[in-house]
């Protein structure tokens, strides 16, 4: 199973691959984690990509191409995997087209979860809470300043990836308003299963 989550920031597309990381066991592919950890370990990447990340804006298309370009060749992404968070632009689908097609390969679904706008904040809040209270470290772009970049960089770079898979008839909207139980039932139904 190969699969693209898409959705705006807060939208649940790390809550949702971690039950299909559980129901499929191929692993979750989030371009956020990986650049979070190379931002962590001070990696040229990391280094180039914090003030970007931080300030809510993308990292160039070419950085993180070549971050899923290496990953997805790994051997536990063979089986297949889900991709969270990429591709965020229309030239990042268009590079994992032609990824996938070097190997051979081809997507099954492309899976959006379309949520309001007004409820993505108060869940960026949540999730802030939720780390707190665990004891973990808040995500430097969890501030409403930088949230509000994030949403304008979904707007006008994310937006167009849905039309893009939509021409491609490969797109299948989920709606993420749901609790987290019901989007999880309603991805199910959209895979087919
Ligand atoms: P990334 O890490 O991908 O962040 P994001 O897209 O902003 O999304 P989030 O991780 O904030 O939200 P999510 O959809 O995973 O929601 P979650 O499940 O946590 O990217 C971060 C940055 O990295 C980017 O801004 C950019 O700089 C860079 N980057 C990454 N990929 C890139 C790329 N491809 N190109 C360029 N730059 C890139 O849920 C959120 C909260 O809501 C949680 O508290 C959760 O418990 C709750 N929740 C989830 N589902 C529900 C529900 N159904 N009902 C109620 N609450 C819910
Ligand atoms: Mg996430």
């Amino acid at each position: 199973m190969r699969l693209v989550l898409l959705g705006p920031p807060g939208a649940g597309k790390g809550t949702q691959s971690a039950r299909l990381v559980a129901k499929y066991a191929i692993p979750q592919l989030s371009t956020g984690d990986m650049l979070r950890a190379a931002v962590q370990a001070r990696t040229p990447i990391g280094l180039e990509a914090k003030a970007i990340m931080d300030s809510g804006a993308l990292v160039p298309d070419d950085v993180v191409v070549g971050i899923i370009g290496q990953r997805i060749k790994e051997k536990d992404a063979a089986k297949g995997f889900i991709l969270d968070g990429f591709p965020r632009t229309v030239a990042q689908a268009r590079a994992l087209d032609e990824l996938l097609d070097k190997e051979g390969l081809r997507l099954d679904a492309v899976i959006e979860l379309s949520v309001d706008e007004n409820a993505l904040l108060a869940r960026m809040e949540k999730r802030v809470a939720e780390t707190l209270a665990s004891g973990g470290s808040v995500r430097a772009d969890d501030n409403p300043q930088s949230f509000k970049t994030r949403l304008e960089a979904y707007r006008t770079q994310t937006a167009p990836v849905s039309s893009y898979y939509a021409g491609k008839g490969e797109l299948k909207q989920v709606d993420g308003m749901e609790t987290v139980d019901a989007v999880t039932a309603a991805i199910d139904h959209a895979l087919g299963g």
